[in-house]
């Protein structure tokens, strides 16, 4: 595949380039700009390069169902990428930015005419267009039209085979123009392949998985299964683990519906799978005034009334241990609330023993709620790498390494 390293005679091209600047934001303040700046390394060496630099982006969702013209009006409004382009002008004061508040026809058109080299132009949300969650044909030759060379650099948006991210490289591919990957993506399929193609030397490698349910994560956990030693459970999904098994999980959520999987799945692991042996629980997850929250045995069981929210000290010992011994570890998903600051023990445990192994195993996490996680508790610099992309980085996992928007690339 080629890079956007051997991308040559850049001048006066017109690149386009997919990033994903799907920032968190409401009412056009962005909460974290990680996104916008993950993707810089591979603008500024195009605008360095005198590219004329055609960014474009989704952000948030648009519900294309929704029969009231109304309130799809109002979502395309709540996800409006003009303080986007502001926030990305911030962060490269010497490249003039301009912004095209349109997705197609003759301002789009215009607005990429009157690019001069070196600069950048962000086009307005992809979503912006029923087609391109389709993959539209018709839309993709819309935006294949404006350029010369595509770049990927989207690796949050990789795992989706819509019409900016696959629709146009394959066209342009077919044209006979260059395709290729950003700095940004080289650098995700380069750290989770490892996660996929398991070198002796990586081992033991140990998985940890959390969030809530067990049915988002069963193609992940099967393929973890033929490729870890170790997968550590935690999260609300364990408590679907720990019914299946004949415990007793109070009121904490439960997936009846893949029980029988779970323990099917438990048991053919053969103790490779680990499951919390001790939980802290709570009377009341939603308010803090005069709660009571404990920590109980899994053995003895979470009485009705309770539900667990965090990983108990007992199950932390375990499962540090269990990293502690990893050459390499993969993480998606949190332990516990760790939104509540008396729920965030087990996730904090999991970034310690992380810290304690930094340099010598490698270490990954998965994108979504665990890299928020490390953030928020200053570990982020801990691990070898935090992936920008929750749902894609499971993907590459659960598909041995493939993802529509790099295949294409092929
Ligand atoms: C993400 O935030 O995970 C990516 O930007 C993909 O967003 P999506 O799930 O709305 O496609």
């Amino acid at each position: 595949m080629l890079t956007v390293k051997d991308l040559k005679d850049l001048k006066g091209k017109r690149v386009y380039v997919r990033v994903d600047f799907n920032v968190p934001q409401k009412n056009g303040v962005i909460r974290d700009n990680n996104r916008i700046k993950a993707a810089l390394p591979t603008i500024l060496e195009l605008t360095g390069k005198g590219a004329r630099v055609i960014l474009m982006s989704h952000l948030g969702k648009i519900k294309w169902k929704e029969p009231d013209p109304a309130k799809i009006e109002e979502m395309k409004k709540a996800n409006d990428m003009a303080p986007v382009a502001k926030a990305l002008q911030e962060l490269v004061p010497d490249v003039r930015v301009s912004f095209c508040p349109v997705t197609r026809g003759e301002e789009l058109t215009k607005a990429v005419e009157a690019l001069n080299d070196g600069e950048i132009l962000l086009v307005q949300n992809t979503r912006y267009e029923k087609g391109e969650e389709k993959n539209d044909p018709e839309l993709a030759k819309i935006w294949a039209d404006l350029a010369d060379v595509y770049v990927m650099d989207a690796f949050g948006s990789a795992h989706r085979a819509h019409a900016s991210t696959v629709g146009v490289p394959t066209l342009l591919k077919e044209e006979g123009k260059p395709v290729a990957l950003g700095y940004l993506m080289i650098k995700e399929v380069e750290n989770l392949t490892r996660c996929v193609e398991v070198a002796p030397e990586d081992r033991p490698y140990v998985a940890i998985l959390g969030g809530f349910k067990v049915s988002d994560k069963i193609k992940v956990i099967e393929t973890l299964l033929k490729k870890c030693d170790k997968i550590l459970i935690g999260g609300a999904m364990a408590f679907t683990f720990v019914k299946a098994l004949g415990g007793k999980v109070g009121n904490s959520p439960v997936e009846d519906d893949q029980l029988d999987y779970a323990k099917r799945c438990y048991t053919e692991a053969n103790g490779r799978i680990v499951i919390p042996v001790d939980s802290v629980i709570t009377d009341n997850f939603e308010e803090v005034e005069g709660r009571t929250i404990k920590t109980v045995s899994l053995l003895e069981g979470i009485p009705d009334g309770f539900q667990g929210v965090d990983i108990g000290p007992e199950t932390e010992k375990i499962y540090k241990e269990q990293i502690k011994k990893a050459l390499m570890v993969f993480w998606n998903g949190p332990m516990g609330v760790f939104e509540q600051k008396e729920f965030q023990s087990g996730t904090k445990a999991v970034c310690e023993a992380a810290a304690e192994i930094k340099g010598k195993a490698f270490t990954v996490i998965g994108g979504g709620d665990s890299a928020s996680a490390v953030k928020q508790f200053g570990y982020k610099n801990d691990f070898s790498h935090v992936s920008t992309g929750g749902g894609a980085s499971l993907e590459m996992i659960e598909n041995d390494g493939h993802l529509p928007g790099v295949d294409v690339l092929r």
